[in-house]
């Protein structure tokens, strides 16, 4: 195949061997949410560009650098793939006013775009859920969050393996007083800088403490904390969200070098992380971003949410086992012989209609490959139906599991009796 007709890099195909895996994890995800009250929105994969450029900010590297955008040639209007859903999320709350009657507790799922180097747990497209909570000041929301994410790893099988850092950004001016003091600290060290740290020492200084730069570990390491800015309100909700950990007994671990890679937030920031997948080792990360409804030109709304990337999840689930076996039919419909084939079709019906689960072999063949078939497919029965059978409304049937010897009977009392074996 040529590769401009393969698959665009870092973009998946999610073949039938793992969309039982998708399947049970999308499942599972929708009684979770339903379990705390949200609700599900959905927004268009296509943006305008200044609303992403605006919600996670010029400088960030999603915008700087891997943001999917073009040109509508139509109208000439900036158009971005979405790289993530909060902002989308938060434009289509604004747009339709849902906060008219107070906070809402909403999620997403869906595919989102950013062009970095692809790698294990790292794709161009790939899949968020996505929680958000809006209208809510108080730190008890963002325990919420937290409690409900630490159930659904239970949920998923995956609790020991994921762990959870959390921090405070503080607010506006605490971060203000802490990127002056760490302009200060860099400058000063300026020639112990790698390049990306030189380029965004004006413009996010912030960030540099992200890095993943084991030359500049030491550096960073003692770079000023934010904390130490934190005033009395941020240093509060920072303690009532520890205090909720604390009693709902969910294990945490302070990391002042927690910066995350969007501006909007402030703060609670907080990421779910497992040392199963190398590099990519962050399953979950949200906070709070109290400014973004009104900085996307809404009445100001305090708000806080996560997203999770579910390729990482599935990930970690399939190299633990939990995988959930794929589901076998109950009957495998062997049916050899023109007429028995037209007849095929009306015996599979009527078998769903009562029930049956059913797998009607299909492209003709011999008796015997179709058997090997029905066997394969793992299914609790195989009917048979040859031309003899078309001719009088019969089905022959055997239970593939167990010693039975095979009956033929009418098909309405085969399906009596199949249903009460
Ligand atoms: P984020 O940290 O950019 O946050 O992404 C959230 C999660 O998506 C990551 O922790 C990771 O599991 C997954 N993810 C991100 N990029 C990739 C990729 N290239 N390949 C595979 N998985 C990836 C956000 O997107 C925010 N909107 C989260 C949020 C919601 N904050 C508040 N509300």
């Amino acid at each position: 195949m040529s590769n401009s007709l393969r698959a665009v890099r870092g973009m998946n195909d999610i073949l039938p061997a793992d969309s039982g895996l998708w399947g049970h994890f999308e499942a599972t995800v929708r009684d979770w949410l339903r379990g705390y009250g949200y609700q599900e929105m959905r927004t268009p994969i296509l943006e305008h560009t200044g609303l992403f450029k605006r919600a996670i900010g010029e400088v960030t590297d999603i915008v700087e650098k891997e943001m999917y955008t073009f040109v509508d040639d139509l109208n000439g209007e900036s158009l971005t793939l979405r790289p993530e859903g909060t902002a989308s999320c938060v434009r289509a709350v604004i747009e339709h006013n849902l906060l008219y009657d107070g906070g809402k507790r909403l999620w997403y799922t869906g595919p989102m775009f950013r062009h970095e180097r692809p790698q294990k747990g790292r794709y161009r497209q790939f899949h968020q859920v996505g929680v958000e909570a809006l209208g809510y000041a108080t730190p008890d929301m963002d325990v919420e969050l937290l409690l409900m994410t630490a159930r659904l790893w239970k949920q998923l099988g995956l609790a020991d393996s994921i762990r959870l850092e959390i921090n405070s950004l503080g607010g506006a001016e605490a971060r203000a007083a802490h990127r002056q003091k760490l302009i200060a600290y860099f400058q000063a060290h300026q020639a112990e800088l790698d390049a990306d740290a030189q380029r965004r020492l004006l413009t996010n200084p912030l960030r540099i403490l992200d890095t993943k730069n084991p030359a500049m570990q030491a550096l960073v390491d003692a770079a000023p904390s934010l904390m130490d800015e934190l005033d009395d309100a941020a240093r509060q909700h920072f303690d009532a969200v520890c205090q909720g950990l604390t009693d709902a007994g969910i294990a945490y671990r302070i990391n002042p070098r927690l910066v995350r890679g969007l501006d909007y937030y402030n703060y609670t920031v907080f990421e779910w992380v497992t040392d199963k997948l190398g590099a990519q080792g962050t399953v979950c990360a949200g906070g709070r971003y109290d400014g973004l409804v009104a900085q996307l030109g809404g009445k100001p709304a305090p708000a806080c949410g996560f997203a999770m990337g579910i390729e990482r999840l599935l990930v970690m689930m399939a190299e633990a086992g939990l995988a959930p076996a794929t589901p076998s039919p109950d009957v495998y419909l062997v049916n050899v012989g023109e007429a028995a084939g037209r007849y095929a079709l009306q015996v599979a019906e009527a078998l769903r209609d009562a029930g049956f689960i059913v797998l009607r072999h299909g492209g003709g063949g011999s008796f015997k490959s179709q058997m090997k078939k029905a066997d394969a497919s793992g299914a609790a029965w195989a009917v048979i139906v040859g031309d003899d059978e078309a001719a009088v409304g019969e089905v022959s049937f055997k239970p593939m599991r167990v010693e039975v010897a095979q009956q033929r009977l009418p098909l309405a009392q085969a399906i009596a009796l199949m249903k009460e074996i």
